[in-house]
């Protein structure tokens, strides 16, 4: 892997392109395959940097609030880092920069069309498209009213991205769940593209799938709008990549021109590798990662090649990257913490914040020590690593077969809902409980939906009582979204 891309000189807005729609649009950004998902406080511009040192085709910014884009110049300074206008600027890398950060997608969330299209107006001049997040299934949207929650109302839908299609210089495209029925997803698939979407991203989950419900995504529904559109619609599938070969499997089986990945991203950046790349190169070492990611949050915040100093609260907030640098760590780190003995590394980066940039240097220096040690004691051999290359045959793949040392970046999975049941982190619903509980758990049941809130948002109670989904057919795990912030 070479050096991050990062300082180029002050680049010059581009000259303004003709306006492209649709697979015209998407070839002119050179047909991406491999797709970051938007991500709040994930898919930000250093991450997306490294995602694309490893081979993912284009990216989303975090989901952004439309009405506060639009009116707040803290929120626009807080979410996106401009092109410098002087030479006098140090030539950091910014969002959207041609040189590290295109083909890029800016995403926000919006429930009035003067108010996105006020936003994106400002955001078309840093990205090639504008996208409209039609599946955030949270708590949040529901309050705010944004996301999946649009569903039931068409023309609200069909007006936002009307707004957005007539009104911009650059094309927009949308992400949506899949609804009850494939025959009710293709009508609502039409009407997104008939208001003039250029791409549409479908996440195969319903919006009721979410936390331990999430289950897994039903690409048969994607495979249904592919047949069911006309070849000239760019669809991008998205949900239930583990691994690099499941890119390819999902490619073949809904159609779709591109796959697009969240989680695993997070997990192990290097999913979009290509099914010839070699272990290495798809399990890279997870202190190796940490180190690249580290250095370009370090040259994208203090400038390459300048010292690191520690920065106030009020500094620290404005570098989308340093805000994000924990949960970062904590993802690509989870198979480490599984092992007791790096506890302690754990419990530092738990006190370690962004605005103390040297301490967080020192926990990779630890962990690249770890590492190195725990490789003197077990030496990996290319038997094994033909071994676990040899399990990974597609969506079916089995992590627990797969057995991908702890050092190595590596896919979550996450338990099905039986498990989660199991272990406790899902309760039945009051339906399934009152068909053949004893009267007491009824009771106590009838006292906890007592305390739902007046504001109409889902407690939390309540969301743990949501119907479980039948049992996945992957024997070991499912995917699934569990991050309070997920938002699509
Ligand atoms: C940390 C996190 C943040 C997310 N934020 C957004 C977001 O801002 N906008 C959006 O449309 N979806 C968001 N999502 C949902 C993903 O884009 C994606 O649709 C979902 O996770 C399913 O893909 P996956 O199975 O590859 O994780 C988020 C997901 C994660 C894990």
């Amino acid at each position: 892997m070479t050096a991050p891309p990062t300082n180029p000189a002050p680049v010059e807005p581009p000259p303004k392109r003709l306006k492209l729609h649709g697979r015209a649009f998407y070839e002119s950004i050179g047909s991406p395959k491999r797709i970051v998902a938007p991500m709040v406080d994930a898919s930000e511009l250093a991450w997306r940097i490294l995602s694309r040192k490893y081979n993912a085709d284009a990216a989303y910014s975090p989901m952004l609030h439309a009405r506060l884009f639009a009116e707040t110049e803290h929120y626009r300074r807080q979410s996106l880092r401009y092109a410098p206008t002087s030479d006098a600027e140090p030539a950091l890398s910014y969002d959207g920069d041609h040189k590290s950060d295109r083909p890029f997608l800016i995403q926000f969330c919006a429930n009035d069309p003067q108010h996105l299209l006020a936003a994106a107006k400002v955001a078309q001049h840093h990205c090639d498209a504008i996208d409209l997040n039609l599946g955030c299934p949270q708590g949040i949207a529901r309050k705010g009213h944004y996301g999946a929650f649009l569903q039931e109302q068409p023309d609200l839908i069909y007006k936002l991205i009307n707004t957005l299609h007539e009104g911009l210089d650059v094309p927009v495209t949308a992400k949506i769940r899949i609804l009850e029925t494939k025959e009710k997803t293709l009508e609502y698939a039409k009407m997104v593209l008939d208001a003039g979407a250029s791409i549409l991203t479908v996440h195969g989950r319903r919006r009721d799938q979410k936390s331990h419900n999430t289950g897994l995504a039903d690409w048969s529904y994607i495979r249904y709008l592919r047949e069911n559109l006309p070849s000239e619609t760019v669809i991008f599938a998205n949900g239930n990549i583990l691994y690099n070969a499941d890119v390819e499997a999902c490619l073949e089986a809904t159609g779709a021109d591109g796959v697009m990945c969240a989680e695993t991203n997070l997990y192990n950046p290097a999913v979009f590798m290509p099914p010839t790349a070699s272990f290495e190169e798809r399990f890279p070492r997870v202190d190796v990662m940490v180190r690249q990611y580290l250095q370009i949050v370090q040259d994208l915040t203090f400038g390459e090649g300048n010292p690191v100093v520690e920065l106030t609260k009020e500094q620290t907030r404005e570098h989308a990257s340093l805000t994000c640098i924990k949960s970062h760590l904590f993802r690509l780190l989870h198979a480490v913490f599984t092992r007791k003995e790096n506890h302690y590394i754990r419990n530092n980066l738990a006190k370690a914040t962004g605005q103390k940039f040297c301490e967080i240097l020192k926990l990779a220096d630890e962990l690249e020590k770890v590492v190195e040690e725990q490789l003197k004691l077990t030496p990996e051999t290319q038997e094994q690593w033909d071994g676990i290359m040899k399990e990974i045959g597609g969506p079916g793949a089995d992590a627990k077969i797969l057995r991908i040392p702890w050092w190595r970046c590596q896919p979550y999975v996450r338990p099905t809902p039986q498990q989660a049941y199991e272990n406790g982190a899902m309760q039945k619903s009051k339906k399934q409980l009152n068909a053949a509980a004893p009267k007491e758990s009824k009771r106590e049941l009838d006292s906890e939906s007592a305390t739902s809130d007046s504001k109409g948002e889902m407690p939390a109670k309540r969301q743990k009582l949501e119907e479980p989904q039948p049992e996945s057919t992957r024997e070991n795990g499912q995917l699934a979204s569990l991050d309070s912030n997920v938002c699509g």
